[in-house]
């Protein structure tokens, strides 16, 4: 690895499931590596992959331009863990990522991504290489920031499917289910469920009763509210496989007897254009980045605290998830309004 006290030469890839506003981060890194620093800089291909095998581009900075609002990313991604051996996989990955960046003489690798990522690039800190991480995922569950880019756009998407919800539920006056993205974190499904005027949001993290919420669903009928939207997050309680909206669906129509309808947004949460909150938060987390390559402020992530700009060490946020917390005060104040999370009839 070089020593240099400047660094020249960095890499950039984007690492785990995609989200709107990698190429914004993407071109916040790299504009300012090129014209502020005087930087190099290299995009690695699908993820921690490109690393592997020496897949490149060179990222000039014409070559990031007219790149700001385009959702996906121009790098691809993929979810190869280089330090997870899988049966019959290849145990010299970590040794030919080295490889890779010693070959290229690389001074810093940007790993954008989110909580794998994030560990994966500690681990390649621990190799010896450095290392600068930025958050993104539209779960927002990255630990050691209060925010991810892509979350605001997912939130606007699964916001507008649940608006459309009430138009066709009130109609039929039916019980409409729709299960938004997080397997751990309810970020999503808590935020797009309260500006979505849900009746009843279910969160991986709060233990919900189904009593409870049919309890909620008949009380709105017998005051004269004739439909109700639950919102569901993917990762609550619920038999393996059957969708978690179809098992509450169900449930819901078998307790209480009134027509359900369930929605599964699925990967239309992850598609296109960035809106312009994550446009700017992508951007300024690229351009910070760049600025800790120039400070050689290795080993860290960058982070959003309390809307400033800062670093926390890799070390601390690898393996850790950031999950709602039943104290959050956004549930206290929905649950005053008479949102339930599915634990208030019992
Ligand atoms: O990006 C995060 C996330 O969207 C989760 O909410 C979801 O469960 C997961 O990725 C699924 O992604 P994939 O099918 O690409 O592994």
């Amino acid at each position: 690895m070089s020593n240099s006290t400047k660094p020249k030469r960095i890499g950039i890839l984007t690492a785990g499931g995609d989200c709107p506003g990698l190429n914004a981060a993407i071109r916040g890194v790299g504009k300012t590596a090129i014209v502020e620093y005087g930087m190099e800089v290299l995009g690695f291909n699908a993820g921690y992959s490109g690393l592997i095998n020496g897949d490149y581009i060179e990222l000039k900075e014409s070559a990031l331009s007219g790149i700001l609002t385009l959702g996906g990313t121009i790098l691809g991604t993929s979810r190869e863990k280089p330090f997870k051996m899988a049966k019959n996989g290849d145990p010299h990955k970590p040794e030919k990522i080295k490889q890779t960046y010693k070959d290229l003489e690389l001074d810093c690798l940007v790993c954008i991504g989110g909580n794998g990522t994030m560990k994966t690039a500690n681990m390649l800190g621990k190799e010896g290489l450095n290392v600068v991480g930025i958050p993104k995922t539209i779960d927002n569950d990255v630990w050691g920031t209060d925010v991810t880019f892509g979350f605001d756009s997912a939130v606007q998407i699964a916001t507008e499917s649940i608006d459309r919800l009430h138009t066709t539920a009130n109609s039929h006056q039916r019980v409409m289910i729709i299960e938004i993205m997080g397997h751990h974190a309810g970020w999503l499904a808590l935020y797009s469920g309260l500006a979505g005027g849900g009746d009843i949001i279910l969160l991986p993290e709060l233990d919900y009763n189904i009593r409870s919420v049919c309890k909620k669903i008949e009380a709105r009928y017998e005051d004269n509210k004739p439909y109700s939207i639950v919102v569901v997050a993917e990762g609550i309680d619920h038999p393996k496989g059957v969708s978690a909206a179809s098992h509450v669906g169900k449930a819901i129509q078998t307790y209480t007897g009134i027509e359900t309808r369930e929605t599964v947004l699925g990967y239309i949460q992850r598609g296109g254009s960035p809106t312009p909150m994550d446009r700017i938060l992508a951007t300024r987390y690229g351009a910070f980045a760049a600025k800790c390559i120039a400070d050689e402020n290795f080993g860290t992530m960058v982070a959003i605290k309390n809307n400033e700009l800062t670093t926390v060490p890799l070390e601390e946020v690898g393996g850790k998830l950031r999950l709602v917390d039943e104290d959050f005060p956004l549930i206290d104040k929905a649950r005053k309004m008479g949102v339930s999370f599915g634990d208030e009839y019992l």
